[in-house]
């Protein structure tokens, strides 16, 4: 078939793209993605500097200083975003925190927070972004949340976590569903583990991280990029006939 290009529907040419948690790690690695897809990034964290120093390297992208713990952050945020581009096509709820704790030592403040973080927030980008892509009939949205929600690891406790990303993966497959008729795509991303600042805990000790390789059925942790084909497909219109689903991408560990 001369000129067909199975490819092309994961451009994202002209399109805003919001990601939260863009400062480090992975979030960092999806606005590069973004931008070689060719989307407008519009991406936030509270570490700003890190932010622009990001956006320097990349085609089209802003940064945002936003606390998504704040009330009214995610909405200001996604505003920001309609008002500089006026248009929000895509957001990618990155921005995450952990308590490695047992759940006996972990309090109940400390519980709160991640929660806040992890499952509280992304509600609140989603809820943002619903207003302006029900009137464009069409957006993306993709909550970064993390084998965590199929996979208790007895080396690593971490109730708050588990129950945000579990409760992520819930929220996603509802949002999915009710806003599926106003064009609108709700699905998840859960990564195995990755080393990101997140991760220091294990991958700082070569001890510890081989026992959590040796966990792993591909026997190692996933490596920079290996996350690039899933976050491009759920952004992009290449899966414009998937919502409320979640894509593992983990060596193995939720088989
Ligand atoms: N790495 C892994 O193995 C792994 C596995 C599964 C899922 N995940 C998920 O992937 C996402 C990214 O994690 P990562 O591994 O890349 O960790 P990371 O390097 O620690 O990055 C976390 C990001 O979240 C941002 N963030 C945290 N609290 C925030 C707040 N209150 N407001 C705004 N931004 C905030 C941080 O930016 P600032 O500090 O500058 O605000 C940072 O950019 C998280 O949701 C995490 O749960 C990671």
């Amino acid at each position: 078939m001369s000129g067909f290009d199975p490819l092309a529907s994961f451009r994202l040419d002209g399109k805003v793209v919001v990601i939260t948690g863009a400062s480090s790690g992975l979030g960092v690695r999806f606005a590069q993605v973004v931008d070689g897809l060719g989307g407008i990034g519009v991406l936030a964290a509270r570490r700003k500097e890190r932010l622009d120093d990001l956006v320097g390297t990349l085609e089209h992208a802003e940064a945002v200083a936003c606390d998504v713990g704040e009330a009214g952050a995610n909405e200001a945020l996604v505003e920001h975003a309609l008002d500089r581009h006026g248009r929000v096509d895509v957001v990618v709820a990155n921005a995450g925190i952990a308590n490695a704790v047992p759940a006996a030592k972990e309090s109940v403040d400390g519980y709160r927070e991640v929660v806040d973080i992890d499952l509280v927030a992304p509600f609140a980008l989603a809820r943002a972004a619903y207003g302006p892509m029900r009137a464009q009939g069409s957006g993306s949205i993709v909550m970064v949340a993390s084998v965590a929600g199929f996979r208790s690891m007895e080396l690593l406790p971490q109730a708050s976590y588990v129950a945000a990303k579990t409760g992520l993966i819930g929220l996603t497959r509802e949002l999915g569903l009710q806003w599926a008729r106003h064009g609108i795509r709700v699905n998840a991303l859960c990564p195995g583990m990755f080393p990101t600042e997140m991760t220091t805990g294990v991958t700082d000790h070569a001890e510890v991280t081989e026992m959590f390789e040796a966990a792993v059925p591909m026997r190692r942790l996933g490596r920079t990029g290996e996350l690039d084909g899933a976050v491009a497909l759920l952004v992009s219109d290449a899966s414009s006939y998937m919502t409320g689903q979640t894509l593992v991408v983990d060596g193995g560990v939720a088989c």
